[in-house]
């Protein structure tokens, strides 16, 4: 079992994620699998920021994003590289912060109580992988804290990974078999 230890509302947003990071390293620590992995960081993250509503990953396949593994209501399952929040994080590959989506030309409405969002690319070597997304429905939820924390926590999981144990996405999307 993997006890998650609540970060106190009372410290700073730096040091909040520094205490996510932390949990984050021990929970896929010796574990290289990938899926498990981002399952294990998607519920780490929906469970100790708060006022979020959504915490999921979406993962390149082919020229699209694809749903992966989330905690929060059902959601869309593809988006095209450049529509909505996601797919300009994953065009641009740099973070994308929204204050108030409704002022975001193209945004994907899947859960119209969400009010705020951040998607961070994850990139392996320079290589795009996939997003990460997360939803609030409080405006202006998301800084910069937010962006470096959550760059940081992306870095950490990418980097927990075997590179070799990525899936290849381009491959699996053309369903060439080896
Ligand atoms: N709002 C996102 C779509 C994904 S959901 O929020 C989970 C977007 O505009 O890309």
């Amino acid at each position: 079992m993997h006890t998650i230890v609540p970060v106190p509302a009372s410290v700073p947003k730096s040091e909040s994620y520094r205490q996510i990071y932390t949990q984050l390293a021990e929970l896929i620590k010796g574990e290289p699998d990938f899926l498990a992995n981002a399952a294990n960081s998607a519920a780490l993250l929906y469970h100790l920021l708060p006022d979020v509503s959504w915490v999921g990953f979406y993962f390149l396949r082919g020229d699209e994003l694809v749903l992966g593994p989330f905690q929060g209501r059902p959601a869309c399952s593809r988006i095209a590289i450049g529509e909505g929040v996601c797919g300009k994080a994953a065009e641009d590959r740099e973070t994308v912060v929204v204050g108030d989506v409704s002022q975001f030309e193209g945004h994907i409405v899947c859960d119209p109580a969400s009010k705020a969002e951040i998607v961070v690319p994850l990139l392996n070597w320079g290589r795009l992988v996939g997003v990460l997304d997360v939803d609030s429905a409080k405006q202006d939820r998301f800084d910069d804290d937010d962006r470096e924390g959550l760059e940081a926590l992306m870095s950490l999981f990418l980097a927990g990974q075997a590179t070799d144990d990525l899936p290849d996405f381009e491959r699996l999307a053309d369903g060439v078999e080896e």
